[in-house]
This record gives structure tokens, C-alpha cells and sequence, in this order.
């Protein structure tokens, strides 16, 4: 079995450029040419279909018939199964003639042994088409099972991303799938990316290529009024970073260099024109209903919003890409110790959003000095008085008005009320490291100090 330090050494000296992760940019064989300009030049975008309504649950047995589908596997939680978004989905399936199986025993924060137990459910049945009802736990399992099931003499490592796995571009057909998620957060309904926590080195890792995308994703605000506050707390501040991730990444024409073939341009390229319209959307949303969404859970237009925002957030990531709240969060989680969060089950988990906003206010008062005017732009987009503000205080003015937010939903006081003391910064320094597709997407260079520093930051912040 390999180690755990093997693994991360092996991650580092690969270089990231042999990546074959197709969210990286790999589509099988290309033709390539020698002369590329150092920076790139161009963007583009992709997304899966999006339908967004209230109540719009309703439609997907007709979408299944006109799949052409038969039998379904549809995939949930076993907390969801009772609950109301899942009895519309499956209304409508029976209403519509589409047989079906259920599995509900997707893991919160999903595992690989998690995912292959939803793999061994789905070989073990005859499925024309996925369905997931849930948050990005559910939608990313389903995601692997429909991969697996479509190619079932594949080694799970064979499609995990290089080189924790084999990182094997899909060239096998899958079953269409349909993305009804539940949660205000991942933006998984939109993204070819399947997230697990690998348990043998304690990080997570994924599987991604546009074939894993979902062919529609169903958003529909009516499942957020089922959310517990704690998830719509946690969730919510996923697409927070999303937003602002995004928005402070590395502009796309200064990242390089450019593809020697369009097929090799990344999916993750930097902020960009379009990606910065859905950004500066998603921070105004929130600025407007983030806090009411989370304490006022009958509160349709809030929670609407934050479901359409959420979405729209997932697009502009799957774009642009995320960075540094995002890399450090990858080891904060995959390192959890004791800490149990409300809502999420009795296990211990640091739930996706918490992970990735407790290094916000240090992010950005790190990352600000790359571009100060689009730092006080997201400050001002995130309801911060930027009148009169010098460009040299946009780190301290974007990372208080983050730290508002948290204080307002009780975030918890920084990496020592999540488990962590400066004792463990190396060895979360050491996770982050080969997270380099999104630490290179930071607009500044980082070297193994400042991730040092911005971690011990991080381990108190009000
Ligand atoms: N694939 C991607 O692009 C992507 C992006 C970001 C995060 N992720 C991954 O997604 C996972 C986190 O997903 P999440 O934040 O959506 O939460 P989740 O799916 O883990 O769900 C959290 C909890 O909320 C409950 N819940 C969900 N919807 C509910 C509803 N409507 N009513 C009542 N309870 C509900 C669930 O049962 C669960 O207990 C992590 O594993 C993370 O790494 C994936
Ligand atoms: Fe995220």
C-alpha cells in the first residue's frame, strides 16, 4: 500500500502539465504544434443544460421518456429519501410510466469505499439512465456509478485523476443522467467533476471529464425549503468562495501558456468576461439574501436565489476555475479529526463550505495586492463601503466584510475550532502542495511559506 508522504511526493514531482484530468484539459489524442505563445489568449465555456423553475421537478418523467428511458437508477441519502424533493421525483417517474430503483445510502462527503458500494448497486441492476436527488454527495456518486456501470471491467483507479490514480481519459458511452440538486452550494449539476475522499491518504481527490457532466440539471427552488440551516449555512458559503474565487483568479490571458491545440486548452482558465458576469451576479445575491436564506427557511425568494446563484456559481467555476480557499480546503477536510457537524451525520466531517471559507479572509488579503480594483469591487458587490478607500487597504476591506458574513452565521472561530492547532500546519501545508491546478490559478505566486502563513492565519479569525 502506498504512503501517504509517497503519494504527495509523487504528486509533486509530476508536472502538472502531464496531467491528463480532462477538466485539465486532456481530450485524447490531438494533434499538436510546436509554436505556442507563452500566454493564452482565448477562453471559452461550457456548461450542461440548465432548466430552472419553481416546482419544475414535475417535468423530469417526461424528460426520462424522452430519453427513451425504461429503468432508472435513481441515487439519494438516506436522510433525503424521506423528504420531500425526492417524492417529486419519483411522482412524476411513476406518473409517467418510467420503472425505477432507489439507492439511498450515498455517504455525506463521499468515500471511495462509498462509491464503489453505489457502483456495486448499479451493476447489480439493469439501469438505461441516472437520476441523483441531492447535494454534490449525491450528484458526484452518481456521477461514479454511472461511469463504472458503463464501463464495467474498469479499475476504479483507472479513472481517478493522475497520479493518485490512473487519470484514463472516458471513451466509453454513459447513461444519460439528470442532476436534481438539493442544496444551495457545489454547482456539481453543472461540472464534469466527481469529488471523493480517498481514505488511504487522507485527501480528497476526483474523477473529471465532460462525459461525467450531467445531460440536464433540474433547479428547482422548492427542494430548498427542506434544507436544515446548518447546510444552507455551510452550502452557501461554497458559492460564496465560488464567486470570489473565480472572480480574483488569474485572469485567462495571463495564464499560459497558450495550447498547442484547442482540444488542450484547460477548463479551468482563469478569470474571464463571461465567468466575471455570473461572479458579480452571485456576490449581489448574496449581498441581498444569503443571511436571510439561511435564518428564514421559508423564505422562497431568498432561497430561490441562492438556489439560482449556487448554479450559476458552479458555472463560472467550471470555467474559471477556483483557487486558493479551494486548495487549502482539500487537506483542512480530507484531515478532519473530531469535528461533528449539525446536520451532516454523527461521523466526523468538516462539510465542504466551512472548509473552504475558514481561509477566506486570509486568501484575500493575501491574493488583493494582484488586482486591488477587482478586490474592492467584490468588497463593494458584497455590500462593504468602498468610498474612499485606498487601493493599498483592499485586502483588509474585502477580508472584513468576508468576515462579517461569517460572524453573522456563526462560522466557526478558525482552524482551532475545527481541530486544527499550528502543529498540523505542515502537515496541511504538505496536502495542499499538490493541489497545483488550483494553487496555479491563485492570481499571485505562493511559496510553501505564505501557504504557512496563511494557514496559521487561519487558525483564529475574528
Ligand atoms: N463535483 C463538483 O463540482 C463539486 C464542487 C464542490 C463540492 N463538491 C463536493 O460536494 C460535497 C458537498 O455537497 P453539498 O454541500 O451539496 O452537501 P451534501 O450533499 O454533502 O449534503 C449535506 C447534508 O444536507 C442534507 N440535505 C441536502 N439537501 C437537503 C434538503 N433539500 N433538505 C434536507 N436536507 C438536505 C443531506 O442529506 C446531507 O446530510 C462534498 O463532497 C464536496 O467535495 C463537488
Ligand atoms: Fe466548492
Amino acid at each position: 500500500m502506498a504512503s501517504r508522504n509517497r503519494i504527495f511526493d509523487l504528486l509533486r514531482t509530476i508536472n502538472v502539465a502531464s496531467c491528463q484530468c480532462p477538466a485539465h484539459g486532456y481530450r485524447g489524442n490531438v494533434h499538436v504544434t510546436s509554436a505556442t505563445p507563452v500566454k493564452d489568449y482565448a477562453f471559452e465555456m461550457k456548461n450542461s443544460t440548465i432548466r430552472y423553475g419553481l416546482g419544475v421537478t414535475r417535468e423530469i418523467g417526461m424528460d426520462l421518456v424522452n430519453f427513451g428511458a425504461k429503468n432508472v437508477c435513481v441515487m439519494t441519502d438516506s436522510n433525503l429519501v424521506s423528504l420531500s424533493p425526492i417524492k417529486s421525483v419519483l411522482e412524476s417517474l411513476t406518473k409517467n410510466g418510467i420503472n425505477y430503483q432507489v439507492y439511498d445510502k450515498v455517504h455525506v462527503e463521499p468515500t471511495d469505499t462509498s462509491f464503489k458500494d453505489a457502483v456495486r448497486f448499479a451493476k447489480n441492476g439493469k439501469f438505461d439512465s441516472f437520476v441523483a436527488v441531492g447535494g454534490g454527495s449525491v450528484m458526484d456518486t452518481c456521477k461514479a456509478a454511472n461511469l463504472y456501470y458503463s464501463d464495467p471491467e474498469a479499475d476504479f483507479l483507472d479513472y481517478v485523476n493522475a497520479p493518485i490514480g490512473r487519470g484514463k481519459p472516458v471513451t466509453v458511452q454513459l447513461k444519460p443522467m439528470i442532476a436534481v440538486p438539493t442544496t444551495s452550494g457545489t454547482g456539481s449539476e453543472t461540472t464534469g467533476t466527481s469529488i471523493f475522499d480517498f481514505e488511504e491518504i487522507h485527501a480528497k481527490t476526483g474523477i473529471s471529464h465532460a462525459a461525467l457532466r450531467p445531460h440536464l440539471a433540474i433547479i428547482d427552488p422548492l427542494h430548498t425549503l427542506t434544507l436544515p440551516q446548518t447546510v444552507s449555512n455551510y452550502s452557501g458559503f461554497d458559492v460564496f468562495c465560488h464567486a470570489l474565487e473565480s472572480f480574483t483568479a488569474i485572469p485567462y490571458n495571463e495564464r499560459g501558456p497558450a495550447p498547442s491545440n484547442p482540444a488542450l486548452r484547460p477548463t479551468y482558465q482563469g478569470s474571464n468576461p463571461i465567468s466575471d458576469v455570473w461572479a458579480r451576479f452571485c456576490l449581489q445575491v448574496i449581498q441581498k439574501y444569503f443571511t436571510r436564506s439561511v435564518y428564514k427557511g421559508d423564505d422562497i425568494e431568498a432561497r430561490s436565489s441562492m438556489h439560482l446563484a449556487s448554479t450559476m456559481a458552479g458555472v463560472g467555476i467550471g470555467n474559471a476555475g477556483v483557487h486558493l480557499c479551494h486548495g487549502l480546503a482539500y487537506p483542512i477536510a480530507g484531515n478532519v479529526k473530531t469535528f461533528v457537524a449539525k446536520d451532516y451525520g454523527t461521523e466526523p466531517i468538516i462539510p465542504h463550505g466551512l472548509s473552504v471559507v475558514v481561509t477566506a479572509p486570509a486568501v484575500f488579503r493575501f491574493t488583493a495586492a494582484s488586482d486591488p480594483e477587482k478586490h474592492l469591487e467584490a468588497a463593494n458587490l458584497l455590500g462593504a463601503n468602498t468610498t474612499g478607500k485606498k487601493l493599498a487597504d483592499a485586502g483588509a476591506v474585502l477580508s472584513d466584510v468576508i468576515l462579517k458574513y461569517m460572524d453573522a452565521m456563526k462560522i466557526e472561530n478558525g482552524l482551532s475550532e475545527l481541530g486544527y492547532s499550528s502543529d498540523d500546519v505542515p502537515n496541511l501545508v504538505k496536502g495542499a502542495l499538490p493541489q497545483q491546478r488550483l494553487l496555479q490559478l491563485t492570481p499571485l505566486p505562493q511559496s510553501e511559506e505564505d501557504l504557512t502563513k496563511l494557514l496559521e492565519d487561519s487558525l483564529t479569525v475574528y
